[in-house]
């Protein structure tokens, strides 16, 4: 099973402030959603909980909520206490590719135990304040292909790039 993470990160690396994304990207939004679609995607609990009641569980998806509390509850999703059981919730599911979506802690984690085979990065030339960041990863541990590259436009307020990183054996 590939485990993917899939994160959009600023020029400093950070990705979110105050428990909320800092960008509006439809495009951005877009490729997450399709790469994602009819997959597990992996959260933490602040991420879950950071994403609109209207939009979560995320549609099409299961949804797999990392928490340490044993009552949390997820309506139309799973609740998993560690990252393990997670992967191995999706690896009994018959995942082919799992999705790590964050946030900080869980990307964090997921990128410190070698768990991820694949990222899609995508590239935000901005920088706002943030108060959570995508951690600093070895480059020359992956092979990069830039997958798109997105104007700024009426639609988006920053230029992006999305590029997919592949582990190198
Ligand atoms: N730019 C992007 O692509 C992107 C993507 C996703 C999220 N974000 C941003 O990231 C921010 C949230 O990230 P965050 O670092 O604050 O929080 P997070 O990683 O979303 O969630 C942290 C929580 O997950 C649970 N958790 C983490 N590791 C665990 C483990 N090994 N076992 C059991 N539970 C575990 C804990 O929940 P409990 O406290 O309940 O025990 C912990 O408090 C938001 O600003 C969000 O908008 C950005």
């Amino acid at each position: 099973m590939d485990v993917v993470i899939i994160v959009a990160v600023a020029k400093d690396g950070g990705i979110g402030k105050d428990n909320d994304l800092m960008w509006h990207l439809p495009a951005d939004m877009k490729f997450f959603r399709n790469q994602t679609w009819g997959h597990h995607v992996i959260m933490g609990r602040k991420n879950y909980e950071s994403i609109p009641e209207r939009f979560r569980p995320l549609p099409g998806r299961v949804n797999v909520v990392l928490t340490r509390n044993t009552h949390y509850e997820v309506p139309g999703g799973e609740v998993v206490h560690s990252l393990e059981d997670a992967l191995e919730l999706a690896r009994n599911n018959g995942e082919q590719s799992a999705f790590v979506i964050g946030g900080g802690e869980v990307y964090r984690q997921a990128l410190q135990q070698n768990l991820a085979n694949k990222m899609y990065i995508t590239h935000v030339e901005a920088q706002p304040e943030a108060d959570t960041f995508f951690p600093k990863f070895a480059a020359f541990q992956w092979d990069a292909k830039v997958l798109e590259e997105h104007p700024a436009d009426e639609k988006h307020a920053h230029r992006f790039t999305i590029v997919e990183y592949t582990r190198k054996n």
